[in-house]
Formats: structure tokens, C-alpha cells, sequence
């Protein structure tokens, strides 16, 4: 696989975007920011461009540089390296069609920083890139950060398209791939992440195929790179977690709890819940055994905290079962079980995900009144991390048309 999916927290969040979506629209295919506006003609829509349109640098485009085109193997289609060294932190390079690259325009509707160096948005950050013993780099807290506090906001830095992977000849994607690098306003930034992938043959490429996570572009799969969140290892049992904005192609990173002065920011890569072995395995393909205090513990801790973790996904497994069997009383017990494990295993993002599903379960046997104690729940937690910004009466509007129609919440 290219790149890494993004886990069970991102599906939190997707039932909400439906009701993003609709307050973007506008008379171009995106809506144009006042500041991307004012630099095209006439303050028209932008247009597909490549390395052939000219002049340049017309009052045509927002990127800072002339795009770089290479054509699939077949010479039916040309992928292209758009860039705005000034957009969010470190720059963006885009590697995508002239079509998505057009309608991509609207991501730059962030404000651009004045130079390199001052590149840090943040003036006093809360934390601090440092060597971490036995894990390279990693950010440790620079003063104690509250529950549900934003550490950091990153910018996807570099952007591909997946299909440009497998189209376009290799030797011809790794000339445009380096070329979205060094047209960074911080290419190294970049280029010291960290490479453990086994198949690449390039520095960009491994850098990608070991950090980029995927996302969607206009609906197209592409991969996102995020330099800073790339530098924070992993737990088991992580103090902070990622919450991907794939409508601003920015991620913001929140603490699962206090996190004290001089501790190190830790996320999960994988999704949690996983026994011993299979955090082993799928830690294994990021290229570093799991050497977390939970795979590190003693061999009668981690199979105690397997025991539990097995005990959780049974309990799920027999809960969705006896919901499809039309059973809901059964699907409730299980459900409650569930949530008073979930403690004993910091499995914090999996409440937002239980709540809903009790509230299905009590909208189904037609109780609405601990329906909607449950989605209140549901809410107020997704709120609280900062995956909608408030509880409002749509929320809830969707969440039952959802339930009426047997769709899924998606957690
Ligand atoms: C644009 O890029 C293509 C593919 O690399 C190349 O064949 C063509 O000559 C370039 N055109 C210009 C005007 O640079
Ligand atoms: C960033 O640069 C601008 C313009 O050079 C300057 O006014 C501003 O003080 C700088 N900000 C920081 C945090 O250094
Ligand atoms: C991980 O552990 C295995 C087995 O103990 C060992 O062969 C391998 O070299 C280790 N990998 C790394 C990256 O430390
Ligand atoms: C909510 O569910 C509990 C447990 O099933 C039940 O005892 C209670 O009566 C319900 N509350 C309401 C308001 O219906």
C-alpha cells in the first residue's frame, strides 16, 4: 500500500462533512479565497493550466511557480507539479491533472506566510522537535497541555495523486516528484523524514510511501504528507490523537488527556484496540518493532491487556450480530459492556463510536428519550474533540434520518 490509512478516528467526522460540503458552494467549482481572487483575471474561475500556458508568470495563477508536466505512459494524460512555496508552513507542492490542480486553488485560502523564516506559525509553540532515545525524533510538550488542548496544526506539504503513481514511467514521476520538494519553502523539512520503506527507489518516494496518509482531492485518491505530525511517534496507549480536515488539507493534533511539561506527544499509527501481535505486525510494514510501554510490559500485563482488548472486539462482534438478528435488547447489554471496558484500555476514541451506537439501538426500540440522551453524548464527545464545533440542532436531524434509514454513522 501507498501511504497510510487513516484509522477510526477519521470516520467520526465524516458524517458531519455532508453538512460542510453544502455551505461550499459557489459560482466557480470551488470557491476562490478574496486573496487567490484578486491574483486571476477579471477575478474569473480558475483554469486548468500546464507547463504549455503561457505567458508566464501571467496574472493567471496563484502558485509561485511555472508548473512542471510529465505525460502518462499511454500519452493520454499529463500530470503536473503545481506549487505555492508561501501557502501554510513549509509550502505546498500539488502533483495532480490541471483539472484537480484548478479546483485545488481553494486550499489556499490560508494566510500566506511572509518567509522561510518565519515559517513557525505558532510563536510560542507547545512543543519542541527533540532526539528521543531509540526512536530518532519525536515533540515533546514545552509546558503542561489541558485534555482536548490543539497541539499543532499542520499543512499537507506535498499532495499527489495515487494514479500518478502508476501511470507516469518512474523515472519521469521521480523528476517532478523532487521537483515538488525543492520548490518548497522547506525542502529538508521534507527530506529528514523518516525512509523505511523497502521498494522505494527514491529519497521522495520512500519519504512518501513511509508517511504520506491518503486522502481525496475532489473526490480522486491522493496522498498527503504532513512533515510535522510525521515526526511523532507512536504508543499503544497514545496522549493525543490527529484529526484530519481533508476539506482544508490540514491536520490538527489535540491531547487525549494532560500531558506533562517535557513528555513526549505521542499518536497511534494504527488503530487501537489491537492485540500484542497484531500491533507487532502492523507496526512491522512502518518499519520499527513496537516498543511501546504496552509491548514492552511484562509477558502477564500485555496478556491481560490482550485478554481485555479480545473481550472488546467479541463483545462488538456479538453486538452488531444480535442488532442485525433483530435483537436490540441483547445488542444493549453487549453495547454496555463494551463501554465499561473501554476505560481499562484508554480506548478513548471508541466512545463517540459506542454512544451512537446506543442511541441507535434505543431509536430502533422506539425510545427516544434515551435516544437522545445517547446522541447527546455522541455529540458533546465528538465535540469536545473538536470533530464538530458544536452540538446543533442539524446534528441531530441527521443522525435520526440516518438511523431511519438504516444508514450507517459511520462509527
Ligand atoms: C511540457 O511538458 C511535456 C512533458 O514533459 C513536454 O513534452 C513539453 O515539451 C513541455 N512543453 C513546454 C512548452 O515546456
Ligand atoms: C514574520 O515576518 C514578518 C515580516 O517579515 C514580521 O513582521 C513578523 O514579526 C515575523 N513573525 C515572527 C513570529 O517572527
Ligand atoms: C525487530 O525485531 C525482529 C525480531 O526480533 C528483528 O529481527 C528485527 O531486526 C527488528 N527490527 C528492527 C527495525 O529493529
Ligand atoms: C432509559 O433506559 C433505561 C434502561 O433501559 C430505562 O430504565 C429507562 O426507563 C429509560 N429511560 C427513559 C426516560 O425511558
Amino acid at each position: 500500500m501507498y501511504g497510510r490509512s487513516l484509522k477510526r478516528f477519521e470516520v467520526v467526522v465524516l458524517i458531519f462533512n455532508i453538512l460542510l460540503a453544502r455551505a461550499s458552494l459557489d459560482e466557480c467549482p470551488a470557491l476562490i479565497p478574496a486573496a487567490v481572487k484578486s491574483s486571476l483575471s477579471n477575478g474569473a474561475c480558475p483554469l486548468p493550466i500546464d507547463n504549455a500556458s503561457g505567458p508566464w508568470p501571467a496574472a493567471v495563477s496563484p502558485w509561485t511557480h511555472r508548473p512542471e508536466c510529465e505525460y502518462t505512459a499511454d500519452r493520454t494524460a499529463k500530470y503536473c507539479v503545481y506549487t505555492n512555496s508561501r501557502h501554510g508552513s513549509h509550502g505546498w507542492s500539488l502533483i495532480s491533472s490541471p483539472e484537480t490542480a484548478a479546483d485545488s486553488v481553494r486550499f489556499l485560502d490560508i494566510p500566506f506566510i511572509p518567509s522561510r523564516l518565519n515559517a513557525s506559525r505558532e510563536a510560542d509553540p507547545l512543543y519542541r522537535i527533540l532526539d528521543i532515545p531509540g526512536k530518532g525524533k519525536g515533540l515533546v510538550a514545552t509546558r503542561r497541555i489541558r485534555p482536548y488542548e490543539e497541539l499543532l496544526l499542520d499543512y499537507a506539504t506535498i499532495v499527489v495523486d495515487i494514479a500518478f503513481t502508476t501511470n507516469v514511467p518512474s523515472i519521469l514521476g521521480y523528476r517532478l516528484l523532487r521537483a515538488a520538494v525543492d520548490r518548497l519553502a522547506d525542502p529538508v523539512s521534507v527530506l529528514e523524514l523518516g525512509k523505511s520503506n523497502d521498494f522505494a527507489q527514491d529519497d521522495v518516494e520512500n519519504v512518501l510511501r513511509t508517511n504520506a496518509f491518503h486522502t481525496s482531492l475532489g473526490g480522486i485518491p491522493h496522498i498527503a504528507l504532513y512533515p510535522t505530525v510525521s515526526r511523532i511517534n507512536h504508543a499503544c496507549k497514545p496522549n493525543a490523537y490527529t484529526r484530519f480536515m481533508e476539506d482544508k488539507l490540514q491536520v490538527s493534533v489535540v491531547s487525549a488527556r494532560a500531558i506533562e511539561e517535557g513528555e513526549e506527544i505521542t499518536i497511534s499509527y494504527i488503530a487501537l484496540g489491537q492485540t500484542w501481535e497484531e500491533r507487532q505486525n502492523k507496526l512491522r510494514q512502518w518499519g520499527f518493532n513496537c516498543t511501546c510501554s504496552l509491548c514492552t510490559a511484562s509477558k502477564a500485563e500485555i496478556a491481560a491487556s490482550d485478554a481485555r482488548r479480545r473481550h472488546i472486539e467479541s463483545l462488538w462482534t456479538q453486538a452488531a450480530q444480535a442488532f442485525q438478528a433483530g435483537k436490540p435488547y441483547h445488542a444493549l447489554r453487549f453495547t454496555r459492556q463494551i463501554i465499561k471496558l473501554l476505560p481499562s484500555e484508554d480506548l478513548f476514541p471508541m466512545y463517540a463510536e459506542q454512544y451512537g451506537n446506543m442511541a441507535r439501538i434505543y431509536f430502533v426500540l422506539g425510545d427516544m428519550e434515551n435516544a437522545t440522551k445517547y446522541a447527546t453524548m455522541m455529540l458533546e464527545t465528538l465535540a469536545l474533540q473538536g470533530d464538530i464545533d458544536s452540538v446543533r440542532p442539524e446534528h441531530y436531524e441527521e443522525v435520526w434520518r440516518r438511523f431511519k434509514n438504516g444508514e450507517e454513522l459511520k462509527i
